[in-house]
């Protein structure tokens, strides 16, 4: 994957609307997404998909905006799916919001929201075990045992629901968009992943669901994390590897409010730890940080 220079701070800055006219619909069950899809096709409309959890915000908006400029007919599904959550409270935690979520993507390019029931989605226990090698057993893989393997579950079924010829997957999962590619190869699936830019606050914190469980000055604090990644990221040659490693975490933990999981730079191929700067690899400085019991995760490029 080629990083690009631009995941900072994108203004969407040109909205544009469902390109059909007619009103967003809303479908619960999979044979009739599925006919409607067809119909689309036969139409000759190209399909583009964004998988979320709701609970959506400015980053999912950006992902529906740039699937609406890349294709004709934009489906978005809202799955609070239990197979990624490795921590049951987790996901009875984590926050459940359709009809805010519905009423956000009104006023966007989408055309119908798939929102299912976990029976719907599994009708029986999905017994399936993907292989991604070190892809899952680094970083997030370390860390949430399963999660991926859950990701690629219900991302695999979604892509084969809804067939669309591009998918829209935000860079802020780095790890997963990384693994949502290699599992799309292994299925070899017709379907084209686009990578989408961080979409961050004011603050330069990045957008995620889990802001929303954030006190204000958790908040606040918080964006420490992209300040502190971005100086990484402007003074890694004056460092060794390790040394700026070592500088990280202990910047972040020296916040009262943080305590960091890890910090890692990592290839943005095989995921691979980088050791030297001279090696002549793309290179991604990944973190995930607790802010109070909320566990956010960021990430930069090193140029
Ligand atoms: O990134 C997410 O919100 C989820 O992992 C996804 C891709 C929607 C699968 O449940």
């Amino acid at each position: 994957m080629k990083p690009t220079n631009h995941w900072d701070i994108v203004p969407i800055n040109l909205f544009i609307l469902r390109a059909n006219f007619l009103p967003m619909l809303v479908i619960h069950e999979i044979r009739d997404l599925k006919a409607l899809i067809a119909a689309q096709k036969a139409d000759g409309k190209s399909i583009g998909f964004v998988p979320t959890m709701g609970a959506l915000h400015r980053g999912h908006l950006s992902l529906v905006q740039e699937a609406g400029r890349q294709s004709d007919f934009v489906v978005v599904s809202i799955f609070v799916n239990p197979t990624q959550f490795n921590d049951p409270k987790d996901l009875e935690k984590y926050p459940r919001t359709l009809q805010a979520d519905l009423e956000l993507l009104e006023h966007s390019p989408c055309c119908v929201v798939f929102a299912p029931t976990v029976e719907t989605m599994y009708p029986e226990p999905d017994t399936r075990r993907f292989n991604f090698g070190q892809l899952e057993q680094v970083m997030e893989g370390q860390f949430r045992p399963g999660h991926f393997n859950g990701v690629a579950q219900v991302v695999s079924k979604f892509l084969e629901i809804v067939a669309p010829d591009k998918a829209f997957f935000g860079q802020k999962d780095f790890q997963q968009l990384v693994i949502v590619k290699a599992m799309v190869k292994q299925l070899t699936l017709p379907v084209e992943i686009i990578a989408c830019p961080i979409i961050r606050e004011a603050s330069g914190l990045a957008m995620s669901s889990r802001n929303e469980r954030l006190s204000p000055e958790q908040r606040e604090n918080a964006a420490v994390i992209y300040k502190t990644l971005r100086e990484a990221s402007n003074n890694a040659k004056n460092f060794s590897v390790e040394e700026l490693k070592t500088q990280v975490v202990e910047k972040l933990n020296a916040n009262p409010y943080l305590q960091t999981e890890y910090f890692e730079i990592v290839n943005d191929t095989d995921l691979g730890s980088v050791e030297q700067w001279t090696e002549p690899v793309n290179k991604v400085a990944c973190v995930a940080v607790f802010c109070g019991e909320v566990r956010l995760i960021d990430n930069i490029v090193i140029a």
